[in-house]
């Protein structure tokens, strides 16, 4: 089988790999990839080749795949997804993995999964959408100012603003409806009561009619430890987390999936791939935060080191519409993924240094160094190009020992301005 991976990050290295090691493989690009997928390589001996099309680009993709007769294309950005490449593979009758541009609306507005959310029952925060910046304010003032605001469209994952005062709150509603400050995907915001708990992330995998429900993980959103500082793209994951029972997960997850289930089929939505609802576990229960419709980011570095099943399959009975057919298998270890990051991040990065010790900790049993934001020079060396740089994961047989192993992992890689947290996992201990 041919197979096309969509996508430039972390995620789309670590789906990669993990394609790379199904024996139904024969040949696998990665559109545009990085100098990790670059470095891997399937069963049969072959190479995995990065392909130099943006991930945007949508119609040159389509015609790589007709010329290749790609047997399988897997999309791992949101934005990607929410072009809606999947409409336009399938018109020209292509096999492509992920959710069409309608079921993609759960994560490309915000103000649709809300309203859905509010329809069909799924325990979700107190609400408002709005446009108008006076109605914005009133129902911020009616939540003593404590509130996320968020703007309705995909905006790099910088469009949530939290509020703890109403002045808060009033600046964060000016810079959104009135600057304009993420143009037209904050043309509508979306206004939320701010919830306390725990944060968890939630991966179900979806065919139209049937959805397989991950293990927990959790993300770490800010720069620096104990949360502090800017939000990020997240600068570290583990999974599974020990908030939940294996029964109260299920409960969980039924109190969500079932209804949007059902939701879908009343609204003729056909959600072909990955559901990650960010969950709030509050002390009046579970709470939907947000929708994404893909794998998430670093999420996606943990579970699949931990995922038994051939992930060429699993992708593939979610295309075909047959995941009642399929269990999916994880192994009884925990994985730990931390974020290397450049210097600048989550701002403007300062330079591409080169890595050094890449070799040292690739060395290590049970570690894999995922590659996000990296480009190999001419002269060889691996350079850290992006924001988030490398996302370095071990597993082992629990928490405690699969941290230590990041960390011995992420202590022999270096390059200038290199920044991580320390504290990754440290909540499920
Ligand atoms: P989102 O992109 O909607 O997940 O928001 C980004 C981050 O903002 C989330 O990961 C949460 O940490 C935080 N957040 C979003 N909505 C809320 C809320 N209603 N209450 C508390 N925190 C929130
Ligand atoms: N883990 C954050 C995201 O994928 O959006």
């Amino acid at each position: 089988m041919k197979v096309l991976v969509i996508g430039s990050g972390g995620r789309e290295h670590a789906l990669t790999w993990k394609l790379a090691q199904s024996p139904h493989l024969t040949a696998l690009w990665c559109a545009p990839g990085n100098a990790g997928t670059l470095t891997e390589r399937l069963i049969n001996g072959e190479a995995v080749v990065n392909l130099p099309l943006a991930a945007d680009a949508l119609e040159s993709l389509r015609d790589f795949a007709l010329r290749e007769k790609i047997d399988l294309t897997v999309v791992g950005p949101d934005n990607t997804l929410a072009l809606g490449i999947v409409d336009l593979f399938q018109s020209s009758r292509l096999r492509i993995w992920g959710p069409n541009r309608k079921a993609a609306l759960f994560e490309s507005s915000k103000a649709f999964s809300q309203e859905f959310m509010e329809r069909h029952g799924i325990p979700t925060a107190r609400s408002g959408l709005f446009q108008s910046p006076v109605e914005a304010r009133r129902f911020a003032s009616s939540l003593s100012g404590r509130c996320a605001i968020k703007a309705d469209g995909l905006a790099l994952g910088k469009g949530v603003l939290l509020a703890q005062s109403i002045a808060e709150a009033e600046a964060a509603i000016e810079e959104i409806l009135v600057r304009n400050a993420f143009g037209k995907a904050g043309g509508t915001v979306v206004i939320q009561e701010l919830l306390e708990g725990i944060e968890i992330s939630l991966h179900a995998l979806c065919d139209g009619r049937t959805a397989r429900l991950f293990p927990i993980a959790q993300d770490h959103k800010r720069i620096f430890d104990d949360d502090k500082g800017l939000n990020t793209g997240g600068m570290g994951a583990y999974c599974p987390a020990p908030f939940l029972s294996a029964n109260e997960l299920k409960s969980v997850g039924d109190a969500i999936l079932n209804p949007w289930l059902a939701g879908c089929a009343a609204e003729g939505i056909n959600f072909c791939g990955l559901l990650y609802p960010g969950v709030m576990l509050t002390a009046d229960g579970p709470k939907v935060l947000e929708f994404n419709a893909r794998f998430g980011d670093p999420e996606t570095q943990a579970y699949l080191p931990i995922l038994k099943n051939d992930l060429f399959e699993v992708l593939s009975v979610s295309v075909d519409g047959q995941l009642d057919t399929l269990e999916l298998v994880w192994s009884d270890e925990t994985a730990v993924c931390v974020v290397m990051a450049n210097q600048g991040y989550p701002g403007a990065i300062i330079g591409k240094p080169p890595i050094e010790g890449l070799e040292s900790a690739r060395a290590l049993k049970s570690v894999k160094v995922f590659h996000a934001g990296t480009v190999p020079d001419s002269q060889g060396k691996t350079l850290a190009s992006g924001g988030r740089v490398l996302g370095v994961t071990a597993w082992d047989t629990d928490l405690k020992s699969a941290r230590i192993r990041a960390y011995d992992a992420c202590s022999r890689i270096r390059f200038e301005g290199m920044q991580y947290r320390s504290d990754i996992g440290s909540k499920g201990l």
